[in-house]
């Protein structure tokens, strides 16, 4: 744990706790120190709790997107695309890159969402199906940069469609594993495929992206798409999460 001491508050996420090594959900937790990122001032623990891996990971994300103008000396990031929009990485992906001055252009299967994503700073909505089936190898060039969160076919098709040096920071696989692509979106335009692992992010990267979280989120908007869960409602809220049913985010409270 880099900076921090006894009776700091301190935020975990990854590092496979709640995958590899049980009490995730739990009130007290003896874990290593070294998967603690100590909190900076201005989050509390509900408000990193409510962003979670999918907030850290859209952050993630957005900053991939970004590091083609500062990184890689590229030009302006202007036309973004997310998909999944409606889920938690999709959500928190929206309103950041909106904050960054992007126009957001998000993709969903949920044509009843349109003014929620707008409100979270989406400029355009485009259905889900105009991502399903082939691919050209390549297509007009459109997107500075991607957040992608289902993978897939859908995927496919955004490596086509993604302008000269455009980066696309896949992290999801919520439409599947496969991609079929092809060599001519990295050689031809030098499309970079930026892989989001936000559960082995460094400590460093990890104070950054959380460091940098209250700037560029609104957490009143977050606070509006959270629903707060006993343990007996998780158990209801899965099969959804695995239906692509559950938009937003939830947390657990554990008194309630
Ligand atoms: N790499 C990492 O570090 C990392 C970290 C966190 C999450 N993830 C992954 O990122 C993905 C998104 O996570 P999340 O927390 O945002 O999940 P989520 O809240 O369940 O949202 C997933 C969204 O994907 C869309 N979707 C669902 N089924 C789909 C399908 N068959 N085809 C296309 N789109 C579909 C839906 O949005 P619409 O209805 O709006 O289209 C859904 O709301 C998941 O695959 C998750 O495992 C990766």
């Amino acid at each position: 744990m880099i900076n921090s001491k006894k009776d700091d508050n301190v935020i975990l996420t990854g590092f496979r706790v709640g995958e590899s090594y049980f009490g995730g959900f739990s009130q007290y937790a003896k874990v290593d120190s070294n998967f603690l990122v100590k909190m900076p001032k201005d989050l509390d623990n509900k408000k990193s709790m409510m962003l979670g891996t999918a907030g850290f990971t859209a952050l993630l994300c957005s900053f991939a997107v970004k590091a083609k103008e500062e990184l890689l000396l590229g030009t302006k990031v202007k036309d973004v695309l997310v998909t999944g929009a409606t889920g938690g990485v999709g959500s928190v992906a929206i309103m950041v890159l909106s904050k960054m001055g992007y126009d957001v252009h998000a993709v969903t299967g949920k044509k009843d969402k349109t003014d929620y994503l707008k409100d979270l700073g989406a400029k355009n909505i485009i259905d889900r199906k105009e991502f399903e089936g082939e691919s050209k190898l390549l297509e007009k060039g459109i997107w500075d940069g991607v957040v992608d969160t289902v993978g897939g076919p859908a995927l496919t098709k955004i490596f086509a469609q993604t302008k000269p040096g455009g980066i696309v920071a896949a992290c999801g696989n919520a439409g599947g594993n496969k991609i079929n692509t092809t060599v001519m979106p990295f050689i031809i335009r030098g499309v970079k495929l930026w892989g989001i692992d936000s559960s082995g992010s460094s400590l460093k990267r990890r104070e950054f992206v959380w460091g940098q979280a209250a700037k560029l989120v609104d957490f009143t908007k977050v606070h509006g798409f959270t629903k707060e869960l006993s343990f007996n409602e998780l158990l209801e809220t899965y099969p959804k999460l695995i239906k692509g049913e559950f938009s937003g985010r939830a947390i657990l409270n554990t008194n309630k």
